[in-house]
């Protein structure tokens, strides 16, 4: 028996190397283009409350204009979370958020909290969720993921400015943003036709004030 064991045990080896080579660590775990828009909703939805609460802390501070800005961030990412919702119903699934305890700080630091999140979903989450739905073929999924990873650009380049001003926003009154509410592109003025992410007309712009 001992021996029939011994005979079997270099094969059983052989195997396991061979799978290793063929299933590099984690791919047997790769995240489906479901799971993905399942974490890209519950990320938007989790964006949308926490900035909202940013807003009202900014508010308190006397920064006026950065509340505004909060408040047009938390807008877009409700626009985001409401188109994966479309994508996963689509595919027939349900869509689940797990909303997290927020921690408020003060605005310079949610401000930093802010930039480090946009620059996560713009360089991380985004790109590799992306990927997968591209090697899936889920256009539905590409176009939804792209809408939100172009307004996080967005979203990063106007919480870094606001960051780099904030002494000189201390008192301002609020400022007017808009967003597009069909991709959550959000800016300060609509010098344009068309959103330049989705071809939205800008009549059809939200303004956040
Ligand atoms: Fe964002
Ligand atoms: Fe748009």
């Amino acid at each position: 028996m001992s021996s029939i064991r011994s005979i079997f045990r270099p094969v059983r080896w052989l195997c396991a190397a061979l799978f290793a080579i063929i299933v590099p660590a984690g791919a047997a775990n790769a995240a489906t283009t479901l799971e993905n828009m399942q974490a890209a909703f519950n990320g938007e939805s989790n964006a949308h409350l926490r900035y909202l609460a940013f807003a009202h802390r900014a508010e308190a501070d006397g920064y006026g204009e950065v509340a505004t800005l909060f408040r047009a961030a938390a807008r877009a990412e409700q626009v985001h979370a409401a188109n994966h919702a479309a994508v996963i119903k689509e595919m027939g699934a349900v869509p689940v958020s797990r909303i997290e305890t927020l921690t408020v700080k003060s605005t310079r630091e949610n401000l930093e909290e802010a930039i480090k999140g946009e620059s996560y979903e713009r360089d991380t989450m985004y790109p590799d969720f992306l990927r997968q739905a591209r090697a899936d073929r889920n256009e539905r999924a590409i176009v939804s993921l792209n809408y939100a990873r172009t307004a996080e650009i967005e979203h990063a380049k106007l919480y870094t400015a606001a960051l780099h001003n904030l002494d000189s926003l201390k008192g301002t009154s609020h400022a007017m943003f808009y967003v597009c509410p069909t991709c959550g592109f959000t800016v300060r003025e609509t010098n344009f036709e068309k959103c330049p992410s989705c071809f939205t007309a800008k009549e059809s712009f939200e303004t956040i004030s």
